[in-house]
């Protein structure tokens, strides 16, 4: 893609930021009970800017009964008590904006709670004028269920309700039952939720699940996946034809689009997890939808010289014309980013997230390096578990609690952790800030030179032949120009480098200033940016 922001018009805020992810119970716990909280994200504004981050992404801290870690809401409209009240919120995003912090939220708009009251009255009797606001369907003409279709978290998507002899769909737990998308009323109900946020000054929504909103009225099965037994997840048995991104899904994100769109300069960001081609369609087109449909290539590809090349390539070749780029490296549905390419490779993560064409999202903790930590199964919360029936499908390990320092409670709480800390292996944030040579001050310092050089933000990408493990490849803008190199592996590799450029960070912090012309060296799991004259 050439030069994709028009000089004249300058990127927009959601372009130019770093996107910082937030999961309120690990972050801060203000109150000594363990779990963090609203007013303990506000206590750490001060490391957000500190680090060079722009915007937030805050995981649900929504009314909830938790059966999902928060994505199981029960009231769109308020906060949980876990973690404070509107009151903290609005002071959280007073104090975000009087920084120059932007906050999105989470939107789930595939299911309630079982407990939402939406959901209390559908179940009700089969006459409730709510009954439709959920997908109910008879039993199969065998008695049995109204479809193969499966959930993502084990077992069956339908779950007979006795009392009504109707089955519900859930395309994750029981406890999270699948709102009908086809009935307008829902429709404008979430619509209205978005609303209330928005006109509360939240800066945009990321948008939960979202290629789960419809399923196929036809109730035809799913069909067997070729792959199966391959898979990483309980429902590989299947192919989600008919419950995943059905083709009324892209009018229901432009709908959503059109409301947030009736503020100012918010933004719409898509969990899509797709092929690629499918996901690019969620940019919208002449119609516009997402502005960031999620993008999970580094997230999902191996972790070497060729698969990254090539994930970049394709995401790349397939981004439409105005749609601008997005790279994701961990969330906390994941493996952490340490534990899944290996502490060696952190750094050089750091520097290809910081120097690609796009919005990058990094999620807390990552910086640090922190790694996934063994969470037994009587400390286990992730409740997913039960329903997929195996330990290995626990998130617990990506989602402890952040280390600020290496005292008791690691600055987190005073209390006890609602995870465990995992101090003996994990790093701390005060410990990394003394040492200019940590992670996490290249992170930052990475963020720092990202947002002083318009071709980082904003500059053409130009990939450059890749050479042993060497991706290569040059960021330009209005005569400023950047060639970065970035070693994925453990052995040294030489490469030529065409001119003489100046060396502005190395992930091993001992080379800046030094001048590359002709061949350049790189030790194992070295990365440089540097900045070259103009061609
Ligand atoms: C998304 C969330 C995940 C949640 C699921 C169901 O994938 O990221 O944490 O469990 O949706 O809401």
């Amino acid at each position: 893609m050439s030069d994709p922001i028009p000089e004249s018009a300058g990127p927009k805020w959601w372009q130019r930021e770093v996107f910082y992810e937030i999961y309120p119970r690990s972050f801060q716990d203000s109150n000594g009970d363990g779990d963090g909280d609203l007013p303990g994200i506000c206590q750490r504004l001060d490391y957000v800017q500190w680090l060079g981050a722009g915007a937030i992404w805050l995981c649900p801290f929504f009314r909830s009964p938790m059966a999902d870690g928060g994505y199981d809401i029960s009231d769109y409209r308020d906060v949980d008590p876990m973690f404070g009240s509107m009151g903290d919120f609005s002071a959280l995003l007073d104090q975000a904006h009087a920084r120059g912090l932007k906050i999105v939220v989470d939107l789930v708009p595939n299911h309630t709670s079982d407990r939402h009251p939406w959901f209390v009255e559908s179940r009700s009797s089969r006459q409730n004028p709510r009954r439709d606001w959920y997908v109910w369907q008879d039993p199969g003409p065998d008695g049995g269920l109204p479809a193969n279709w499966l959930s993502h978290f084990g077992g069956s998507a339908w779950q007979k309700d006795d009392a009504t002899g109707q089955y519900f769909y859930h395309a994750f737990l029981p406890a999270q039952p699948d709102l009908n998308w086809r009935n307008r009323e829902v429709r404008t109900a979430i619509y209205n939720d978005m609303r209330f946020w928005l006109q509360r000054g939240v800066d945009g929504f990321r948008v939960d699940a979202v290629t789960n909103l419809v399923e196929d009225q036809l109730l035809r099965d799913d069909p067997p996946n070729p792959a199966r037994g391959r898979g990483k997840m309980p429902d590989d048995e299947i192919k989600r034809v008919f419950t995943k991104d059905r083709p009324e899904t892209h009018e229901i994100v432009r709908e959503m689009r059109d409301v947030l769109d009736e503020f100012s300069d918010r933004v719409l960001i898509g969990e899509v997890h797709l092929p690629l081609a499918r996901a690019m369609a969620y940019y919208g087109g002449k119609r516009p939808s997402f502005h960031l449909p999620f993008n999970f290539q580094l997230m999902e590809s191996l972790w070497d010289c060729r698969s990254i090349s090539a994930a970049i390539d394709q995401y790349m070749q397939l981004l439409p014309e105005d749609g601008w780029p997005n790279w994701v490296l961990g969330n906390h549905d994941e493996k952490r980013l340490a534990t899944r390419i290996g502490e060696a490779q952190t750094r050089v993560a750091a520097m290809l997230l910081m120097t690609l064409q796009g919005t990058p999202f990094i999620y807390n903790g990552d910086e640090l390096g922190m790694q996934n930590i063994r969470v037994s199964r009587r400390e286990t919360r992730d409740t997913r578990v039960k329903n997929m029936g195996s330990h290995r499908y626990s998130r617990d390990g990506a989602r402890t609690p952040m280390r600020w320092d290496s005292g008791t409670g690691s600055g987190f709480t005073t209390g006890r952790p609602w995870l465990p800390l995992g101090a003996d292996t994990n790093p701390d944030v005060a410990s990394q800030r003394q040492d200019p040579g940590s992670l996490l001050n290249l992170y930052r310092d990475l963020i720092a030179l990202r947002q002083d050089s318009p071709a980082l933000v904003a500059g053409e990408f130009v990939p450059l032949a890749t050479r042993g493990d060497v991706l290569n490849y040059e960021r330009c803008k209005s005569g400023q120009r950047f060639r970065i190199a970035l070693n994925l592996g453990g052995k040294t590799q030489r490469f030529p480098f065409a001119g003489e450029s100046r060396i502005v960070l190395s992930t091993i912090r001992d080379r800046a200033g030094e001048i590359l012309s002709g061949n350049g060296v790189l030790r194992p799991h070295e990365g440089i940016v540097a900045e070259c004259g103009e061609r």
